[in-house]
């Protein structure tokens, strides 16, 4: 079987760009930006970018494209046998965020198809609460949304690499792009909008508490899609010349671009109705809703905010589910198509049951440790696997491989191979990106 590959830089950003773009920009990014001090926070996350997110983020690429393999035979390949157990741990961890993560992202493409309807014409409070209660405890609903989903990821994989991610991407991202710009001129042309600008960028340092620094961290690392093999699964398939040092800085300042601007299209729209910022889904389901409602064309920007979150969020999820595939095919020798079916039968069954454990479904009342199915599937995923993960990869590449390989790689056809930054680069990623994950490991587990 011959490996495919991306047709060329462009896309190779715009592929991996779509990776790290998805919910986390819409619902986590912005609010938790504007709760622990707006400027001051943006600094320290940009600041935890360079220091864990980029360096991670080279490791991962190196791997990827050094071996051309998907992560299990790639950490076999470069550390034997033993290092293909991180392999394995990001196959698990990228399953895990699958199965919550198609969920949300069924009730995303749920609300853009009721958006397009007009279900949400002239909405209260209560019936907009009502709506998303209905949307998420309806179990035929949740599952139909999160099959839909699935689909559509399933579809554009079943294609491959160049036919499906790279054409996907390459239409996608850019439509992206245009929706949240829309979005952006209208929430910034509204009146009192500027409170919501104040609300995201306000430099206001007594906001930050010292969690804030371990809030960064994480945040930055499942932004970034780090830790779960799903960067070293599209290294692989990355043009031989592609400068990897030059793609990581691009991805992660282009990341937090988008996701100011769906700060910046939520926060003054919220702020101009004087509606209280709130997290997650009752921002995203019930407050925008609301407040979209009561906009001219509030229905026709309510679906354009919708489908853009759709995007992002199936764009991301080309990325997780690719993981297990790029195995299925490698190691299991089962073509792509096939392996795609496995992996989505996989990812429907125990996405099913994360979907039915939301408070108020059929299973809500199976608990793991005390935690619903959902949250289990977070926590093991976003607090254990992904820092663990992040430590490992870092490591493994600071202190197993000769330094003068990787700058080879990363630097591939380019002319700076001595330069300063890579020296800088080999420091961060021996004694400072591997210690700063475990603190927030060790933090989050006690
Ligand atoms: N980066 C995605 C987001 O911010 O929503 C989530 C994600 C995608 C995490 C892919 C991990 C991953 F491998």
């Amino acid at each position: 079987m011959k490996r495919e590959k991306f047709s060329s830089s462009f896309s190779v950003f715009l592929a991996t760009l779509g990776s790290a773009i998805g919910l986390g920009n819409i619902w986590r990014f912005p609010y938790i930006t504007g709760m622990n001090g707006g400027g001051a926070f943006l600094f320290v996350y940009l600041i935890c970018v360079l220091l864990v997110g980029i360096p991670v983020m080279i490791s991962e690429f190196f791997i990827g494209r050094k071996t051309r393999l998907n992560p299990v035979l790639a950490f076999e390949k470069l550390g034997g046998r033993k290092w293909s157990v991180v392999g394995y741990m990001g196959i698990i961890a990228s399953l895990l965020i699958m199965f919550f993560y198609s969920a949300v992202a069924g009730w995303v493409y749920s609300y853009t198809f009721k958006s397009l309807m007009g279900k949400f014409n002239g909405v209260t409070l209560e019936t907009s609460k009502e709506i998303f209660i209905n949307t998420i405890t309806n179990p035929k609903g949740v599952i139909l949304w999160q099959i839909i989903a699935l689909l559509v990821v399933a579809f554009v994989l079943a294609m491959g690499v160049k036919g499906g991610i790279e054409r996907a991407t390459k239409i996608l991202m850019p439509i992206l792009f245009i929706l949240i710009l829309i979005c952006d001129i209208r929430a910034l042309t509204l009146e009192n909008s500027f409170e919501g600008i104040k609300f995201l960028f306000a430099v206001d340092f007594s906001k930050l508490k010292s969690s804030s620094i371990l809030t960064a961290l994480g945040l930055s690392f499942f932004k970034l899609s780090l830790g779960v093999g799903a960067m070293i699964t599209y290294a692989s398939y990355f043009t031989d010349d592609d400068n990897l040092m030059l793609t990581s800085l691009n991805v992660a300042l282009s990341d937090t671009l988008i996701s100011l601007l769906a700060g910046i299209a939520i926060f003054p729209t919220v702020f101009a109705f004087n509606m209280e910022p709130s997290y997650g889904p009752g921002l995203l389901f019930i407050t925008l809703p609301l407040i979209f409602s009561k906009l001219p064309f509030g229905n026709v920007l309510l679906f354009m905010f919708f489908l853009l979150t759709s995007i992002a969020a199936t764009t991301a999820m080309l990325s997780l589910v690719e993981v297990s595939v790029a195995y299925f095919m490698e190691v299991k020798k089962i073509d792509r198509r096939k392996s795609v079916f496995i992996v989505t039968c996989i990812i429907a069954l125990f996405g099913s049951l994360a979907a039915l454990s939301v408070e108020g479904n059929v299973l809500s009342n199976v608990k793991i440790l005390g935690k619903s199915i959902f949250d289990t599937f977070d926590y093991l995923s976003s607090n254990i696997l992904l820092p663990l993960g992040g430590i490992l990869i870092s490591a493994f590449v600071g202190y197993f491989i000769r330094w003068e390989e990787v700058v080879l790689e990363i630097v591939k056809n380019h002319e700076y191979r001595n330069s300063v930054y890579l020296r800088v680069l080999l420091y961060v990623l021996k004694y400072i990106t591997p210690i700063l994950i475990l603190v927030i490991f060790i933090k989050e587990l006690f």
